[in-house]
This record gives structure tokens, sequence and C-alpha cells, in this order.
């Protein structure tokens, strides 16, 4: 019989590494984190100068080239960007496939896997210029095709891009707008949203973006690989997480329920958690999750709502971190604790929630995606396993088992 363990142990060196906990996976320059000391920096720039500071739009430039676009430069992306908002019109027959009560999630996996059919012969990946001309589809078609899977599932007219707008306002007004009333953008609206897009737009290399790149290893269609990020990032353990927190945040329902909620997540026999709380990497703070909470504040206040769910949210936090279970285990508020009180506040059901996340990710996903494609040492991604099952063993007819 030959133990194949030991035979494992004879080829050499061998990790073995659940989780990817401490593997790396590849050589990046796109995205640094320190979790320790809550650091995280997009080619260089820290995060919460880049979400006060600039624009969605000049992140993604910036995710994509490795620099921050002059004003001209910044002018033609943004052009580029709009010129491809478009999607063909048999994607609108597409989506009349889909159940209207299907979670739009479930669409958006569907939809952007399907412009892999409308864009297979145009796509030589190892051509730069065809990959970047992929990535601008990508970003500007995600929007778009977003703001159609609401609309298929609140049974209204899809609404058709406008590019005088800028990428974000575009995007809430085919979200929002109605043929009888076209929905006027609030600039305090459009700026929290960007907001978030820019905190949501790239995070090295989490579930989603590993996932990304593993299926683009393969030189499978960049549009179809993205379809594969957005499967993995609707999970509740990734991006699901900010469509949980908010469930829970409401479920909770005022601040005295609190400690029967943290007496559940320290339980090691329910396995209820806290939702939006804890991260693989941060182990001090996500410095995203404090600028969300700032901003979580001043657009309640700017446009006059007063939800319970934020004092909810405070209170969690503040009791959270006074325990010694989540101080023990480093458990701290992540992106998706306070984006989901924007989100409502705006207007937008939990169940986009995760969309908006994917909108914003796939700028890190196409840049991620890049950076693979011509790194000269790239391969197929292909994990080993560490086999526990039965040793070499000789098949026996049915009759004699
Ligand atoms: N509530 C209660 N306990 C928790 C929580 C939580 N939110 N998160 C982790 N723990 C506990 C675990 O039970 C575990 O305890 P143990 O050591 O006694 O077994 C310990 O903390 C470590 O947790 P792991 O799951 O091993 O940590 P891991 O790094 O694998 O998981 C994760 C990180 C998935 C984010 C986890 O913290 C979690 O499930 N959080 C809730 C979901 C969430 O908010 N996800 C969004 C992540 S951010 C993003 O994707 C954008």
């Amino acid at each position: 019989v030959v133990d194949i363990r030991r035979l494992y142990a004879q080829t050499g060196a061998f990790t073995y590494d659940p989780g990817f906990t401490s593997t790396a996976s590849c050589e990046s320059k796109i995205t640094y984190i320190d979790g320790d000391a809550g650091i995280l920096l997009h080619r260089g720039y820290p995060i919460d100068q880049l979400a006060e500071q600039s624009t969605f739009m000049e992140v993604a430039y910036l995710l994509l080239n490795g620099e921050l676009p002059d004003g001209t430069t910044l002018e033609e992306f943004k052009t580029t960007i709009t010129r491809h908002t478009m999607v063909n019109e048999q994607l609108a027959t597409f989506f009349r496939g889909f159940r209207r009560d299907a979670h739009p999630m479930a669409i958006l996996c569907g939809v952007v896997g399907a412009l892999s059919a409308f864009y297979h012969d145009s796509t030589d990946i190892m051509d730069p210029q065809q990959r970047m001309i992929a990535s601008h589809r990508l970003i500007a078609k995600m929007p778009t095709i977003a703001a159609m899977a609401y609309k298929y599932s609140v049974g209204q007219p899809f609404v058709y891009p406008r590019n005088d707008l800028s990428y974000t306002a575009n995007f809430l007004r085919m979200t929002f707008s109605v043929p009888a009333e076209e929905y006027e953008v609030d600039p305090v609206v459009e700026a929290a949203m960007d907001k978030i897009f820019i905190l949501h737009a790239d995070h090295e290399q989490n579930a989603s973006t590993s996932t990304v790149r593993l299926a683009g290893s393969s030189g499978a269609n960049p549009f179809a690989c993205i379809a594969a990020g957005i499967a993995c990032l609707w999970g509740p353990a990734h991006g699901g997480a900010n469509e949980a927190a908010l469930n829970m945040l409401r479920e909770i329902g005022t601040p005295d329920r609190i400690p029967e909620y943290i007496a559940r997540a320290k339980n090691k026999d329910d396995p209820f958690r806290l939702m939006g709380f804890g991260h693989r990497v941060y182990k001090n703070f996500d410095p995203r999750a404090k600028v969300l909470s700032k901003a979580a504040g001043e657009v309640l206040e700017k446009l006059g709502r007063n939800d319970p769910v934020l004092d909810t949210a405070r209170e969690l936090e503040r009791i959270a971190l006074e325990d010694p279970y989540f101080i023990d285990k480093k458990l701290y508020p992540n992106v998706d604790f306070y984006s989901g009180v924007i989100l409502s506040a705006i207007g937008f059901p939990t169940t986009m929630f995760t969309v908006l996340f994917a909108l914003a990710r796939t700028t890190g996903w196409v840049a991620q995606w890049n950076e693979m494609i011509a790194d000269p040492e790239q391969k197929i991604g292909r994990p080993r396993q560490l086999y526990t099952g039965a040793t070499q063993r000789d098949y026996t007819p049915v009759a004699s088992r």
C-alpha cells in the first residue's frame, strides 16, 4: 500500500496553509496593507487622503496605471469610460430571463459573465491595448448593469446612461430615475457614494481578487473572470457582509438589545457573528471603517435623516471595543459596518449593497488582472493539497461489496 502522505513528505518543501493566512500568491505593486498599524495605501497613497481629496475616477486611473492622472489625462480617462457606458441592447433581453425576485448579485454575476459572449473574439489578453479596452469596458458598464439589475428587481424600465454626468451621478440617476420623474442628483449624496466607491476600490489579495487572478491565470476571458470575482464577493464572510451588517443592526433595533447580541457573538455554541466586525488582515482597526463612520454621521445630518440604526451601530462599536472577547481577538468594525447606514440613507435596498461593492471593486479586479497577465513570471494558479483520504486499494465488483 502506498502511503501518499509519506510520498508528499519525500517530494520536498510543502506548505499546508488553509485560507492562505501566510502564503503570498503573487507580487503586486498596487495595494499595500499593514494590518497591525491599520494602514492601507493604493500605489503608495493613503486611503484616507484618497477618500477625502480625490474622486473615484482618479482612483480607478491610479489603480490601473500606477500614477495619479494630471488634469488633461483625467479628462481623457473620464471621456474614455463615458464612451463605454452603453451595453448591447440584447442584454435587456437577457435580463428578462431572470425572475423578478432574483437577488441582484445573482443577476450581476450572470450578466457580467454574459459580456464575455459579446466581447469574446476581440479580447486578445496578451495585447496590452486590448486588455485596457476590456478594463475600460468593465469599469464603464458596471454602473449600467448594476442599475439595470435594480430596475429589473423593482419592475421599472431601464434608464439609459447620460454621459454629461459624472460616473457616480450617472449611476445614481440610472438607479433612481423613473420615466415620470427625473432623479435630481444631490451633490452630498454623489460625494458620499463616490467616497464609498473609493473605499471599496481595491484591497490586495482578498478572496474575490484572488478568485479573479486564479480564473485569469488560465488565460480565460476577462469578463468571465470578473463574473467569478462577483460570485466570490457575494458570500457573507466577504462582500455580502455589508448587507448582513445592516440587517443585523436593524434586527437589534435599539441600543438596549446590544448586550444580548454581544453575548450571542461570544457564545461558541452559537454560529452568530457580529457582522461588519473582524478582518483577516486588520488587527488594529480598518482605516476604511474610520472614514465611513465619520461620513455616515455627516451624510445623515446633511440629508436631515435621523436613522436610529446609526446610534445602534455606534453603541455596538463602543460596547464591543470595551469587551475583553473582542479586544483579545482583535476584532474591530470593518468597512462593511458603516457603509450600509449611508447606502440605506441614500435609498438603496440592502440587496443592492454588495452590488455596489462589486461595482467599485471592479477597478481593483481589472488592475490586478492586468498586472498578473503582464507579469512575465505569470503561471497558471494551481494550489497543491494535503491528501487525507484512503490509501490505494483495489476495486471490488458491486456483487462482492
Ligand atoms: N463576531 C464574533 N466573533 C468573531 C467574529 C465576529 N464578527 N469574527 C471573528 N470572530 C472570532 C472567531 O469566532 C474566532 O474565534 P476563535 O479563535 O475562538 O475560534 C476568532 O475571532 C478568529 O476568527 P476567524 O474566523 O478565524 O478569522 P478569519 O480571519 O478567518 O475571519 C472574517 C475574518 C471572515 C472577516 C471574520 O472576522 C468574520 O466572519 N466577520 C464577520 C463577517 C464580516 O464582517 N466580513 C467582512 C470582512 S471585510 C470584507 O470582506 C470587505
